[in-house]
């Protein structure tokens, strides 16, 4: 019998990473002007984001000895520098924004990090080495929650792409800018991971147990490290700003109702969409948007720029 060919790359677009620039100098720190909540829920991706994109590369640098698609191996090498650029952007935005207002980001990054580094998303979960059957299958199945945190990161792309409420109320533009050259890039590479886990073998049932771990474990991590920002800043001295406290959440649905963030239900219902059998990353998201956003974008530099 013929050996059947493993499915390649569905992306529509050639992928193509791009160096980027941003200064800090004179971001406020409720970059949303009176949204002091919804700047800090939104903060909180300069420090989550470069733990999870290291990540990402890690992995897929494992993973790409084995892709037998040439294309797909295009797809991969480019999201790896992508996701490589978001996160150096990002630490930039950690250190120089943040850093420079009094708000203090290392303890909780360092937290997250032990997850992946040590942790039970590690190659070695908790020291314990694996063999060499378990170790390519556990590569697989996180290759596969990258694939469920990239349907995430596609949909709320597309989200930050069209909300137009922020620059409405004058929300401050050089933020604005890094969110959307991050979400336009992760709208025109949604398909990579996705194709990666199946190019692989990874299956329909692993994706509802990566669904099912991915949404939680995101949810409360973020939340923790909202409530962290928050903690700091002088404006909110005295108050309970954690995830466990009602105001917590209140706050959310305000700034949701308000059109600032998006809600928790919106999150949910995003989700679930991608455990449809029929699911196809190439069916989220707007490539020639992602893309016109790109080609105006002040933060990035022209091509030929050398990349780090
Ligand atoms: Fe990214
Ligand atoms: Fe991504």
């Amino acid at each position: 019998m013929p050996k059947m060919t493993p499915p390649g790359s569905t992306s529509p677009t050639h992928l193509a990473p791009r160096q980027v620039q941003f200064n800090w100098a004179d971001v406020p720190l409720h970059w949303i002007p009176e949204q002091a909540f919804a700047s800090h829920f939104l903060n909180q991706l300069h420090m989550m984001l470069p733990i999870g994109e290291f990540w990402f590369c890690k992995l897929f640098n494992q993973a790409l000895p084995w892709i037998q698609d040439e294309r797909l191996a295009d797809d991969v090498k480019a999201f790896i520098r992508q996701e490589a650029l978001h996160a150096r952007a990002h630490q930039g935005a950690a250190r120089d924004y943040l850093g420079a207002h009094g708000i203090e980001t290392q303890s909780f990054i360092d937290r997250v990090n032990r997850l992946f580094q040590k942790g039970p998303f590690s190659d070695e979960p908790y020291g314990r080495p694996l063999p060499r059957w378990l170790a390519r299958r556990w590569l697989i199945f996180r290759i596969g929650i990258v694939a469920t945190i990239e349907h995430s990161t596609c949909v709320v792309g597309q989200y930050v792409l069209r909300n137009q409420r922020w620059d409405q109320v004058g929300a401050d533009k050089t933020m604005l800018d890094i969110l959307r050259w991050h979400c336009a890039e992760e709208v025109e590479h949604r398909c990579v991971a996705f194709d990666l886990y199946r190019h692989l073998g990874g299956g329909y049932a692993g994706r509802w147990a990566q669904k099912m771990i991915w949404i939680p474990c995101f949810l409360i991590t973020y939340a923790i490290g909202v409530g962290h920002l928050i903690a700091q800043d002088p404006a909110f001295k005295g108050r309970r700003t954690g995830p466990l406290s009602p105001w917590f959440w209140g706050q959310w649905r305000r700034a949701a109702k308000g059109g600032f963030l998006p809600g928790i239900g919106w999150f949910l219902s995003n989700e679930l969409r991608a455990l449809k059998p029929g699911y196809a990353p190439v069916d989220e998201g707007d490539s020639a948007e992602a893309l016109a956003y790109l080609a105006r974008s002040p933060g990035v530099l022209p091509q030929g720029t050398k990349l780090s």
